[in-house]
């Protein structure tokens, strides 16, 4: 975990773009609830992204379709609450942003307006032009997403890592440009070979963040409850853990129900 930063400013879109510029990698984690983002944005993190993947490690779907707009903005306003220097991004779940681009306009606005964050993130390239276009142009910072997305799985029918053949790296490449020149802020690049990443972070002017995309790139995104170890059974190569908290808040619950039933808790102190 990164220290404590002594600049108490807010991180802005144009912060990250001058970190790029700088060589300063941006670390980036998800956040879901007000606890755990007040703690990652005291620890120094640039940026917390609600990510859809609280239909898994929140609400336990397999997916992250089933997860819809007014759960996404209820975490949303939860983690604004915690929050006083991250920039905050907010997935746009499946379904929302699909159909035209004048109700991906009205879903980006839903989240704006009902969570206080500060952009949206849509996966997809060329397929979302129009919408991330539109969202753009109505004032809203947006991050794109390419890659493994995970909204897609069905289509895919594995999570395995992507853009491996020429074709389909080709077709990164160019719906990462076409994302940039349509004024995303910034873009996440997730399970694709490192040496494709590194080519397209070094062909963007806008930041690249990564996950399972190597170190080429210009910061870097886990979903928290895989690096802090509760999502126990869950073991990419690109995934470090750096606790294993499954196994401690077991441990502590264990012992608490031991104290509870042999009558050690409470104590005299631990009374009125
Ligand atoms: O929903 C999410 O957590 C994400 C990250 C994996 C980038 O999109």
């Amino acid at each position: 975990m990164s220290a404590v930063s002594g600049d108490s400013k807010r991180i802005t879109t144009h912060k990250l773009q001058e970190m790029k510029k700088a060589g300063e990698k941006i670390a980036m984690l998800t956040a879901y609830d007000f606890s755990m983002a007040r703690i990652l944005d005291r620890a120094g993190i640039d940026v917390l992204l609600v990510g859809d993947s609280a239909s898994n490690v929140m609400a336990g779907h397999e997916t992250t379709l089933p997860i819809t707009l007014d759960q996404m903005i209820y975490h949303a306003s939860s983690v604004i609450r915690g929050v006083q220097k991250a920039l905050v991004v907010v997935d746009l779940p499946f379904g929302t942003y699909q159909g035209n681009s004048k109700e991906a306009l009205n879903s980006a606005i839903r989240i704006m307006k009902e969570t206080g964050a500060h952009g949206v993130k849509m996966e997809g390239g060329d397929e979302v032009l129009d919408s991330v276009s539109r969202i753009v142009r109505a004032g809203i910072p947006v991050m794109g997403h390419l890659g493994l997305m995970p909204q897609s799985i069905y289509k895919y029918g594995t999570y395995t890592v992507r853009a491996k053949e020429e074709k389909e790296a080709e077709k990164l490449l160019s719906d990462a440009k076409l994302l940039q020149e349509a004024g995303c802020f910034s873009l996440v690049l997730e399970k694709i070979p490192a040496s494709l990443a590194t080519r397209v972070a070094g062909s963007l002017e806008i930041p690249v963040i990564g996950i399972g995309a190597g170190n080429g790139v210009d910061g870097q995104v886990l979903v928290t409850h895989d690096m802090l170890g509760l999502t126990y059974e869950f073991h990419p190569r690109f995934l470090r853990r750096y606790l294993n908290l499954f196994e401690e808040i077991s441990h502590a619950v264990g012992a608490y129900v031991q104290d509870v039933k042999s009558r050690d808790f409470p104590n005299e102190k631990e009374q009125y």
